[in-house]
């Protein structure tokens, strides 16, 4: 018996390790304990596998079959409602400006001391049921709304449950330094997260990253360099946030730390893009965030043409309020002009990569996990060409279904 087996597909698309996305058409996937064993003609597939001999057999005529999705970015555990602020940001007020007033971040990490841990899991697992039906499978999930020890890890043990009782794989980031609380400077702030909370979230094996948001007003590359070298000395891996609003130098601490990923890089420079090009550092792209703030988004195409492969994320915050992986697709093509070849294999093999997930996630190839979706769509272009719907019809995660309309 085979686990699963989709077959009769219209069409089955990977990014492989040689094509930036790989089309068969008619095509079928057969996935056995956990993983894809193969991929071709459904004619070839079915022989070796037939789908009767299958405890699962999914006939995906006129569908199309890709990589389970993978979101590299997000904040996606929080509580309370800032729908006031998205109102206010629509009448001119500024991000930095809410910030400022105590809003914004701030206003969220209230609304999390408050909250307890029970709430916190509930909510987390209420966004990722709503992420599985557009198709994700894999997602990072940061903390960052406590600011103190006792809240953050609070957040990181809500992240932990999250992850086991719910299909989705959940990465989880430490991100202490994701602002500085009211009433604190920045450089005690950044002791307090070097000497406090990191050894807490150590001890606990809570992260396997660690975050910072470096940011003109929120940390210096100096401050930032301090956080991140620290998590290094607790085995936690590198992530920035990176010349969001400003340009001060995140991209280049990203390159300088060997960081996996480098985030936002709205304001990066062709010098930057270059930096990030000589280095191993994935670039994630958030074209959400430059929609929701209603910027402009990062130059995609600029890295494209410097052939830096990118992802992208939802970003998912309640700044940047969309769980959908579908519409980070759509607005990669739509507002970053990729192509939605590139636009998909920076959903899934590329943001496979800004985890750090070397084991063929993100990707049909055999031996890879057997996550996939199934689109109700002709073709993958067609994704991100009808926008603004789910197209996503069918999610399967290590070879069983877990969503399905
Ligand atoms: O990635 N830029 C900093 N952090 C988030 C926003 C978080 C929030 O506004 O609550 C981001 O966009
Ligand atoms: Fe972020």
């Amino acid at each position: 018996m085979t686990d699963l087996v989709v077959y009769n597909a219209s069409q089955v698309a990977t990014p492989t390790d040689d094509a930036e996305l790989e089309t068969i058409r008619d095509g079928a996937v057969a996935i056995d304990d956990g993983t894809v064993v193969a991929r071709g003609p459904t004619d070839d597939i079915v022989r070796e596998y037939p789908p009767e001999n299958a405890v699962t057999a999914i006939d995906a005529s006129g569908a199309t079959v890709l990589p389970g999705f993978v979101d590299p970015h997000t904040h996606a555990l929080f509580a309370g409602d800032r729908a006031d602020e998205f109102t206010a940001k629509l009448r001119g007020t500024t991000y930095q400006e809410i910030l400022a007033e105590g809003g914004g971040i701030l206003r969220t990490v209230r609304a999390v001391r408050e909250a307890t841990r029970d709430e916190l899991v509930a909510n987390l697992l209420q966004q990722l049921d709503v992420m599985l039906a557009h198709g994700t499978a894999t997602v990072e999930v940061k903390s960052g709304y406590g600011l103190d020890v006792e809240t953050e890890v609070k957040m990181l043990g809500a992240i932990a449950e999250a992850d086991d009782r719910h299909a989705i794989d959940v990465v989880s980031t430490f991100m202490g330094a994701h602002a500085v609380p009211e009433g604190m400077d920045a450089d005690s702030y950044v002791d307090h997260v070097v000497e406090e909370q990191l050894p807490a979230v150590a001890e606990r094996d809570l992260a396997e990253f660690c975050d910072v948001f470096c940011e003109a007003g929120v940390f210096s590359v100096d401050q930032s360099r301090r956080v991140l070298e620290a998590g290094r000395e607790h085995g936690l891996k590198t992530k920035i946030h990176a010349d969001e609003f400003e340009r001060l130098g995140g991209a280049g601490l990203a390159a300088e730390l060997g960081a996996t990923s480098a985030d936002h890089l709205l304001q990066s420079t062709a010098e930057d893009i270059e930096t990030l090009g000589d280095s191993a550092v994935t670039p994630v792209l958030l074209p959400g965030t430059a929609f929701a703030l209603a910027t402009d988004y990062a130059d995609a195409t600029a890295f494209e043409e410097a052939d830096i492969p990118v992802a992208i994320a939802t970003d998912c915050n309640p700044n940047c309020f969309s769980q959908s992986m579908e519409f980070a697709i759509e607005l990669a093509c739509n507002g970053m002009r990729l192509s939605p070849a590139s636009a998909i294999r920076a959903a899934t093999k590329t943001a496979a990569a800004a985890l750090d997930r070397t084991d063929g996630t993100g990707t049909l190839q055999v031996g890879s996990p057997g996550d996939l979706v199934v689109a109700d769509v002709p073709g993958y272009e067609h994704l991100p060409y009808n926008f603004g719907v789910r197209n996503v019809e069918t999610v399967v995660k290590g070879g069983e279904v877990v969503h399905r309309d």
